[in-house]
């Protein structure tokens, strides 16, 4: 896999806004990391993956691998690749995130990979990571290309992290995203 890609997710300022309505007795989210957390791009869900993580948490700056899997509507392509991101609340990237191929998989196919990297050496409290299978197209059309996603939010307190009103835990894609 000699294509690297890059995403650049931006996370809404209003993930966090619900969390202190909810929130009457605070309760660390537990681990294992829930990978529980919708992505959307632009406005719309991404079909949800699973991930798991050895070891969990994460560790900053020790490797941690994914174990990523799921069933999708849609094929892998053979040039299709997961992408994995640290975010701050702010949504900035921390760290470079990693990439790794995925094998090709037909539609409503399991497919499954695991994926090492290198933790970023610093990691705030709370942030969030996610993961995404990607078939790259050329130019990048993250609406297109994005075939399934999931995130985790770590170091929140327990119950939602929702959208605006209270809608479930979202992770907000923009559109750009880069091919390095
Ligand atoms: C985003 O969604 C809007 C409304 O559904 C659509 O008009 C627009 O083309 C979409 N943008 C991209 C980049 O797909
Ligand atoms: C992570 O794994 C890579 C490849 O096995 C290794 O080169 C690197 O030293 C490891 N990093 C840490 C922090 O263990
Ligand atoms: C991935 O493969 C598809 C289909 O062969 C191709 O159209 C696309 O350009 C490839 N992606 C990249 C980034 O080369």
């Amino acid at each position: 896999m000699n294509r690297l890609l890059f995403i650049h997710l931006f996370l809404l300022v209003a993930l966090f806004v619900t969390n202190a309505v909810n929130a009457a007795v605070p309760k660390k989210r537990p681990t294992p990391t829930r990978f529980d957390v919708t992505c959307q791009v632009n406005g719309t869900d991404v079909e949800k993956i699973k991930a798991r993580l050895n070891p969990d948490p994460v560790v900053a700056g020790k490797n941690v691998t994914f174990s990523i899997s799921g069933l999708l509507s849609r094929d892998i392509a053979a040039n299709g690749t997961v992408l994995i991101g640290f975010q701050d609340v702010v949504g900035f990237n921390i760290g470079d995130g990693a990439s790794a191929p995925v094998p090709p998989t037909k539609a409503e196919n399991v497919f499954s990979v695991d994926a090492t990297l290198e933790a970023p050496t610093v990691l705030p409290t709370q942030y969030f990571i996610e993961v995404i299978v990607v078939n790259p197209s050329n130019p990048p059309d993250p609406q297109k290309d994005i075939v399934g996603c999931v995130g985790a939010a770590v170091g929140f307190d327990d119950g939602p992290v929702g959208g605006l009103n209270g809608s479930p835990n979202k992770i907000v894609a923009s559109n750009s995203f880069l091919i390095l």
